[in-house]
């Protein structure tokens, strides 16, 4: 987590902005991302949360959605923050701020070494819009050359934004 608003302190230096929203999205995403797949189930049941056969796969996929009801239910945080954890490694139509930039540092922050995570950085302080879109084309594109799924919330946010063009 620390290296995650290390990343966000970094784009707030360029952008100027003073995103709480943000902030505390960024402390919360990953409150259980270190727990094991029986708790990820049993807590997306108790949730309510449906469970999708990837995720089923993959429980671990589930820590973020998990993570959000618990901050939601918890410290009541508000939609924004709540879409912002729920959704941080999928990606979403996200028509705020909040997401993308949780997102993007999640994305791109220092210890993250992948093919083309320079260029993503270049991006993310250039424009938050460009360098969100960017990493969510690279999500897909990066599945696709692995022939790992591909989550429905990251088409979502993909074909967003290509009807936006
Ligand atoms: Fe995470």
């Amino acid at each position: 987590m620390e290296s995650v608003y290390d990343y966000y302190k970094e784009l707030k230096k360029i952008y100027n902005f003073d995103n709480d929203y943000a902030e505390t999205a960024i402390w919360g995403h990953d409150i259980f991302r270190e727990k094991d797949d029986d708790f990820f189930i049993s807590q997306a049941e108790k949730y309510g949360i449906e469970i999708s056969y990837i995720e089923k796969k993959s429980p671990l996929l589930l820590h973020g959605k998990i993570a959000a009801e618990y901050l939601k239910e918890k410290y009541s945080v508000n939609s924004e923050i709540y879409e912002a954890v729920y959704y941080h490694t999928s990606g979403y139509k996200f028509d705020n701020d909040t997401g993308k930039i949780m997102l993007i540092c999640d994305a791109l922050e220092r210890t993250r070494d992948f093919e083309g995570v320079e260029y993503l950085r270049e991006k993310s302080f250039k424009g938050i819009n460009i360098a969100y879109k960017l990493i969510v084309k690279n999500k897909i594109e990066y599945a696709l050359k692995k022939q790992l799924f591909i989550l429905p919330e990251t088409v979502e946010a993909y074909n967003n934004y290509i009807s936006k063009i």
